[in-house]
């Protein structure tokens, strides 16, 4: 039996490593002249003034929160088709999430947003889901400040401008699985030099002898070494991507029983396809070696009790997440559309 081709692997190598070994032998391994560089590579390349590492793409949306001023009896926008971490995030402040519906290619909707608004909406968080730009526009106009949760999308653009230069805030995550990683690890992007700054005293408790209530959620140099390297892969990562998206998408059209991805200017963090039984595809393909994956597992709104959210429960039952990641070569691309094919014909 050949070998199984995983869901999601990191692309690391020996420049990643030396990176890493070089920070380790300066002894400054703490939050530091790597970690600023990190941040100023990427405020650059979104477009934002400034940005602030964390420990966690879920750390970087708390502190985003936080300097907005989100707290106790607040209510924050989440969209249900999305990981658990935007719960976190929100509850950590205080605030109570609202689950809303998506749209389109997953996304957010802004009409249900705007039917769920009340004079307690402190906040949307706006995931570029699966890699695929958000409408932005239509969410900046609704009232409440916008974070673009960008943690599955650096790299991606909107009518030409970056995802992550439309909100008040940007957060990105880059664990292990992400479009570029460090391990674990996080970030924050703003064009608001106050909202930076209370976001960097909120991570940061030391040398501080008020009583403000603050939590270590930084970063280190050793990582921001490996995300140096990685930042400067980014492109060919994301070129990597659209190739295997390409591929999926000429060796999957036409099948019957098939809805495939077609999102403009995607990244492709995820390649998600959608069938009649998501659960029912998702074991053949494991029989036949292909370690797919249901994108999303559960929908927020089971998980807080909240009304039905039916794009996102049609979304549960029918989407399967495919392989997609710069090592996952040809030849394995054309083994996971094979296998599909056998199963939705
Ligand atoms: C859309 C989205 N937002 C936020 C996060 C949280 O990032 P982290 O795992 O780095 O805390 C994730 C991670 O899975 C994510 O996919």
């Amino acid at each position: 039996m050949e070998d199984s081709i995983p869901h999601s692997r990191p692309t690391l190598g020996q420049a990643e490593a030396d990176a890493a070994a070089g920070v380790v032998a300066s002894g400054n391994v703490a939050t530091g002249e790597k970690t600023a560089q990190f941040e100023k590579a990427l405020a650059q390349t979104v477009g934002a003034e400034g940005a602030v590492a964390t420990s966690s793409g879920t750390a970087a949306l708390f502190a985003a929160l936080k300097a907005l001023g989100v707290g106790n009896g607040d209510q924050v926008v989440v969209p249900s088709f999305v990981c658990t971490a935007l719960l976190h995030a929100v509850w950590a402040t205080g605030a109570e999430p609202v689950v809303c519906d998506i749209a389109d290619h997953f996304n957010l909707s802004p009409v249900d947003v705007r039917a769920k608004l009340t004079g307690r909406t402190a906040a949307i968080i706006l995931p570029h889901i699966f890699g695929t730009p958000a409408p932005v526009e239509e969410f900046l106009h609704i009232g409440p400040p916008v974070i673009e949760d960008c943690a599955q999308a650096v790299g991606a653009q909107v009518n030409g401008a970056k995802c992550g230069s439309f909100g008040a805030a940007a957060i990105f995550s880059f664990y292990a699985t992400k479009m570029m990683t460090t391990g674990e690890g996080g970030m924050l992007t703003s064009s608001s030099q106050g909202l930076l700054g209370r976001a960097r005293d909120l991570i940061e408790y030391d040398k501080k002898s008020d009583a403000v209530r603050r939590f270590n959620l930084k970063f280190n140099d050793i990582a921001a070494a490996v995300g140096l390297v990685q930042f400067s892969r980014l492109d060919e990562f994301i070129q990597d991507r659209r190739r295997i998206a390409a591929t999926y998408d000429r060796e999957l059209s036409g099948l019957d029983g098939i809805g495939l991805a077609a999102p403009a200017g995607s990244v492709y963090y995820r390649y998600v396809i959608e069938v009649a039984d998501a659960a029912d595809l998702i074991l053949e393909l494991r029989r036949r070696g292909v370690m797919a994956a249901r994108p999303v597992d559960p929908p927020l709104h089971r998980i807080v009790g909240a009304a039905a959210c039916p794009n996102t429960e049609r979304a549960w039952k029918q989407a399967v997440s495919l392989p997609i990641y710069p090592m996952l070569t040809e030849a394995q691309t054309r083994r996971v559309a094979s296998a599909v094919r056998q199963v939705v014909y």
